[in-house]
């Protein structure tokens, strides 16, 4: 442990957070995730990007124990989510693709609700739930249930419960959608301090300017294989790019040409 000039805990990046070793998961004939490797250091703020279809809540799934592989191997710390899915459970948090929120609680009960399922008392559970709706922009909603919720709103809530028990690691799976630029602004500040305490962030999103503007390394999976995996500077040097190629001009030049050009031409006629 660093201390920063604010007397903050700097942790420095130790260890491997996430380790993925051939990893691969099948439905049927189709291979979502195919021989995945890749390694992500702790206090990363990693971007995990990809097309429609490319695999990437598929190895989020399987990250977090919520889906069997076909094969190949996860660590999270050194550890099998499935062999030890408390231990892993407890360091990790998730926001998934498709919300899975108590609908029929209100913001503050389901947060808390959250808080005491990993294992916090009642009291700190419930500060905490407060903290993180005034936070989130949630403070005048708290009383609400989540059912009611607007669809930012349900997200945010979502931030909420994966966050609560300070985990050490956190998944977002294109956690922003929707949200507004305000609370935004906020959310990605208490992210990105979190990162320099040492927390990782393995982030999935499709909007290229945040993930540019938030991940120290990015890996950019098609048809569930790496195509792609670095710093920017290190991913435009090995697809021969000028150093001015955006994150945009990396991702379809590694994943291929885009789609949309003369097939409904009708359209614009
Ligand atoms: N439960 C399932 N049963 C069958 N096929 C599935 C299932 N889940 C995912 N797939 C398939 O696996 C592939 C990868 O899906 P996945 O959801 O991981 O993609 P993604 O990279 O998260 O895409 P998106 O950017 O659209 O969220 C797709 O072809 C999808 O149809
Ligand atoms: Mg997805």
């Amino acid at each position: 442990m660093d201390e920063n000039p604010q007397g903050a805990r700097v942790s420095r990046a130790s260890g491997e957070a996430v380790r993925f070793d051939a990893l691969t998961r099948r439905f049927g004939d189709r291979v979502a995730v195919n021989g995945l490797t890749l390694t992500v250091n702790e206090g990363e703020f990693f971007g995990f990007l990809g097309p429609n279809g490319a695999g990437k809540s598929t190895t989020i799934k399987m990250a977090t124990g919520l889906l069997r592989p076909t094969s190949g191997s996860i660590r999270v710390f050194g550890l099998d989510p499935f062999t030890r899915p408390m231990d892993v459970k407890g360091r990790i948090g998730l926001v998934p693709e498709e919300l899975a929120l108590y609908e029929r609680l209100t913001g503050f009960e389901a947060l808390t609700f959250a808080g005491r399922l990993y294992g916090l008392d009642e009291t700190t559970a419930k500060q905490r739930a407060m903290d993180l709706l005034a936070w989130l922009g949630l403070e005048e909603d708290g009383g609400k249930l989540i059912v009611d919720y607007s669809t930012g709103m349900k997200k945010k809530a979502a931030l909420g419960c994966a966050v609560i028990h300070r985990p050490r690691l956190l998944f977002l799976d294109e956690p922003f959608s929707g949200i507004d630029p305000l609370a935004l602004k906020g959310i990605k500040e208490v992210l990105q301090q979190m990162v320099r305490e040492g927390v990782t962030v393995f982030f999935s999103s499709h909007v290229m300017e945040l993930v540019e503007r938030l991940c120290t390394r990015v890996a950019i999976l098609h048809r569930g294989e790496v195509h792609a995996v670095g710093t920017l500077a290190e991913m435009r040097a090995n697809l021969g790019l000028a150093g001015d190629a955006t994150l945009e001009d990396v991702f379809v030049t590694a994943v291929g040409e885009p789609i949309g050009g003369e097939e409904a031409a009708w359209l614009t006629e």
